[in-house]
């Protein structure tokens, strides 16, 4: 059982539990837009609430208690929650955690309030609060086509935690062009993810690929990372390790094509 109030940070000297003139607070070195963002999150979904079930929650933004510009120290009230992904891993509150994460995607899609960092580690739930946290990345208050959202910000870490049965959008229509998207051709050098470089190399692509192409290739990614429940009934998400695999390595200079096999082999390629 992981800790109920975890911190899932990438980088835990960035981000980190404190306090406030005596009251639990929450530090974060970010930057000032976070802050404003933090506020307008408040202004769009901080009276919303959220029926799961038989339980009625309200989204909670964190309350800002100051902002030190030389610092670049945000402190804010700690949200008293247990984290989404902490609750989603485990098989006990995996149900309820999916119903969370699913009600909080329609409700940011409903709101026109297109969150890039929307990710299962930045919810926290509490017995009648969801808590939403990480608005480092950035925020739309329109998209033209939300399929572009879900490809470039939001859809691999929401589809690492759920099922693919349980996902309100399929990985097919994600990684489809939209309507009148061109299928242009791309150099692979212009590529910027040195993970998708790697699977097209892996795939024997060299030179240039299609858009199309490239979509493909990043629903080999999700779908070798689709979570899948084991012969011994455990429940497993490939994400996890394959991240890790990435972040200890990230000296090694074929950890990239170590990762690119391992992903055409989870295809069956
Ligand atoms: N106000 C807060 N109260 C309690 N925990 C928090 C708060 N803000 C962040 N956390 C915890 O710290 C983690 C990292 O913070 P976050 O803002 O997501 O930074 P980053 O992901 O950029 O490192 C979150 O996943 C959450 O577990
Ligand atoms: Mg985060």
């Amino acid at each position: 059982m992981k800790e109920k109030y975890e911190v899932i940070s990438l980088d835990p000297t960035k981000a980190w539990p404190d306090t406030f003139e005596g009251m639990p607070a929450f530090k974060k070195i970010t930057t000032h837009d976070e802050v404003q963002r933090i506020q307008y999150a408040q202004s769009v979904l901080g009276n919303q609430i959220l029926i799961i079930g038989e339980r009625t929650f309200s989204i909670m933004l964190p309350e800002i208690y100051d902002w030190d510009l030389s610092t670049s120290t945000l402190t804010m009230s700690f949200c008293d929650g247990e984290n989404l992904e902490a609750m989603l891993v485990e098989p006990e509150t995996h149900e309820f955690a999916k119903e969370v994460l699913n009600s909080m995607l329609c409700l940011i899609i409903s709101k026109r309030f297109f969150w890039y960092d929307f990710a299962p580690r930045n919810i926290l739930v509490s017995a009648d609060a969801i808590y939403l946290l990480d608005f480092e990345k950035g925020l739309d208050t329109n998209v033209e086509h939300l399929k572009l959202f879900l490809r470039k910000h939001v859809f691999e870490e929401y589809s690492s935690f759920i099922f693919p049965h349980e996902r309100i959008f399929a990985a097919d229509y994600v990684y489809t062009l939209y309507d009148d998207e061109k299928d242009t051709e791309l150099s692979i050098e212009t590529v910027k993810a040195k993970r998708f470089k790697a699977v097209a190399a892996e795939l024997g692509y060299t030179g240039k690929l299609k858009t199309s192409e490239l979509l493909e290739i990043q629903k080999l990614i999700l779908i070798a990372q689709d979570p899948y429940i084991s012969e011994t009934g455990t429940f497993v998400f490939p994400r996890v390790a394959l991240v890790e695999m990435l972040e200890s390595q990230n000296r090694s200079p074929e950890v990239y094509a170590n990762y690119a096999k391992l992903i055409a082999q989870r295809n069956g390629l």
